[in-house]
């Protein structure tokens, strides 16, 4: 077995300092730097790959030595990566040029390359036991997470512009997450999502500057270079090939950022021979990095990839293509529905519009002449939305926050207009602790409620922390399992029987025991209900709860 992850450091390229990586790193210790890197033991992959990839599932998790979650219990993952890398045959001839590839990401679980990322952010907050979280997203995002919360059991704040299409908002909804659908542009609702998590003190993501995207993304880099020599042959001296070129429709540049990196280790490891050239495609509604300024009011209807200020992105991107060629280019929305739809009719490839951008991108490159019809081409066909039935979610699946007309783009006083809109949704309803020995039954009831209204959810994993924390926090409901090592649920009753106002909180119990009818009775008059487990809904239980908590 391989003694994975390969001893993830943190690097921050500012200054040089490296060290290891331990609590969500925020900053450079030494200079303050938020873009940091994290660096591993290359010698001793490049030795263990060659063998130990043989045997390994073709997921995004078979470059495990090189994604820095150290346990694998804590992955949460639904097979994302390992997307087919695809010939585009019939657009190939069209246009003369034998070698476009196509990376079909439309098959990751949520349907968008942004899978990758969730997995290994998911897995990284469940290592360091986050339960909720906040996004913001332009929507591929918030829906990828969602999905991988359920399954990790985070609550998720997912904080969308309210330009982004309905299906998408919908989906997000769909996972159970809170939307809040802001009144703004994305670069906006970012500061909205930054500001509710500082005051409430819930765990950010953090985009392009968490070290999770831009690792998730590099392995879209292993894989092309791994699948390419099926169709022409390993590199020059290496076993697997870069492309000429890697063209990815651009938003926040968490893609290329992380492909460039993941052929840099490739390099370091001695599996390529050289670097691709990157093309960015944006929208020439939104294209600060073409026009190398941000966009205040994005004027595409390419919602997905309209991120104003592109933030670090842009200089890293810049300089690597000045350095070693590629470009950025714009499509408008009417060369972006022109490549859907010929992909469409080409290649049978039916994707969303911010993927098809990548494809107007190429088209435009192909005929200024910069890409040459023979070059090794990879596009990035990053997603397609699942479209979610109205009817399914009822009418109050979204919070508003308004935000009014004439903000400016810069951070503004905390009460006042944009964040002062904050104030329409915070309000934490009700506190309810979970005493659950089981981590899977646990991790079960917190997503239950996690799905449902704003509640305070405590945990404790046996009895006697749990009375501890029942007697510590008050909460306004148990839910409370039997069997519990050292103290268990029924000597719990007892001591909150004997307290003046614990013995008035309701309890819920939540057991797999089957109960003698002497245990029956022990319990009648102690709880509120009694839920077996196996045998009742996450409605069920919903129920009981909000009953005794309005
Ligand atoms: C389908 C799709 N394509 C492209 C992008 C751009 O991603 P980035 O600029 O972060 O690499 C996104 C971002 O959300 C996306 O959802
Ligand atoms: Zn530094």
């Amino acid at each position: 077995m391989s003694p994975y992850p390969a001893s993830p450091r943190l690097k921050c390229a500012a200054c040089g300092y490296e060290g290891p990586l331990e609590r969500p790193p925020m900053e450079c210790p030494r200079c303050g730097e938020e873009w940091l890197d994290v660096v591993y033991d290359y010698e001793s992959v490049s030795k263990l790959w060659p063998e130990a990839l043989r045997n390994r599932p073709f997921d995004m998790w078979r470059y495990r030595e090189l994604l820095h979650v150290k346990d694998d219990a804590n992955l949460v993952t639904m097979g994302e990566g390992g997307t087919p890398l695809l010939r585009a045959i019939n657009l190939g001839l069209m246009l003369g040029c034998p070698h476009i590839y196509i990376k079909d990401e439309r098959q990751g679980p949520t349907g968008s390359f942004k899978d990758r990322q969730a997995s290994l952010s998911i897995s990284f907050m469940k290592e360091l036991g986050i339960t909720e979280a906040v996004v913001a997203s332009t929507g591929n995002v918030a829906i990828s997470y969602s999905a991988y919360s359920a399954l990790a059991g985070i609550k998720l704040w997912a904080f969308l512009t309210s330009l982004v299409p309905p299906e998408k908002m919908r989906e997000v909804a769909l996972y159970g997450s809170e939307v809040v659908k802001v009144t703004s542009t994305y670069d906006q609702t970012k500061q909205v999502a930054a500001e509710f998590a500082a005051r409430r003190g819930i765990f950010r993501d953090r985009g392009i500057r968490s070290i999770s995207a831009r690792e998730s993304m590099k392995t879209v880099a292993f894989e092309i270079a791994e699948q390419l020599p099926q169709f022409i042959g390993p590199g020059n001296g290496t076993p697997w090939r870069t492309p000429d070129w890697y063209i990815q429709s651009v938003s926040g540049g968490m893609g290329p950022v992380g492909v460039w990196k993941g052929y840099q280790e490739l390099m370091q490891m001695g599996l390529v021979d050289r670097m691709p050239k990157l093309a960015c495609i944006q929208a020439a509604g939104c294209a600060p990095m073409v026009r190398v300024e941000p966009v205040l009011n994005p004027q595409t209807l390419v919602i997905t990839i309209a991120t104003g200020n592109p933030g670090p992105a842009y200089p890293f991107l810049a300089h690597v293509i000045k350095e070693h060629g590629g470009a950025f280019e714009a499509v408008t929305d009417e060369e972006t529905f022109h490549a859907m739809h010929v992909m469409a009719k080409l290649d049978g490839m039916s994707m969303e519009t911010a993927a098809a951008t990548a494809f107007a991108g190429l088209f435009k490159l192909l005929n200024k002449g910069v890409i040459k019809r023979d070059d090794v081409i990879v596009v990035n066909c990053s997603g397609h939305t699942f479209p979610v039935e109205k009817h399914l979610l009822g009418d109050e699946w979204a919070r508003t926050i308004e935000v009014p007309e004439a903000v400016p783009h810069i951070a503004l006083p905390a009460e006042e207009g944009l964040l002062g809109s904050l104030e329409q949704i915070d309000k934490r309803v009700h506190s309810i602790a979970i005493l659950e020995d089981n981590p899977q039954s646990a991790l079960l009831l917190r997503r239950i409620l996690q799905t449902r209204g704003d509640y305070q959810i405590l945990e404790a994993r046996d009895g006697a922390e749990g009375l501890a924390l029942v007697q510590r926090e008050r909460p306004d409901l148990i839910l409370l399992d039997l069997m519990m090592p050292g103290m268990d649920g029924f000597e719990i009753l007892e001591a909150l029987k004997a307290d003046e106002e614990l013995s008035k909180v309701p309890v819920v119990v939540v057991t797999a025991k089957d109960l003698t009818s002497a245990e029956r009775k022990r319990l009648s008059g102690q709880i509120e209900a009694l839920m077996q487990k196996g045998a009742f809904t996450d409605e069920d239980l919903l129920d009981e709860i909000l009953k005794r908590t309005v």
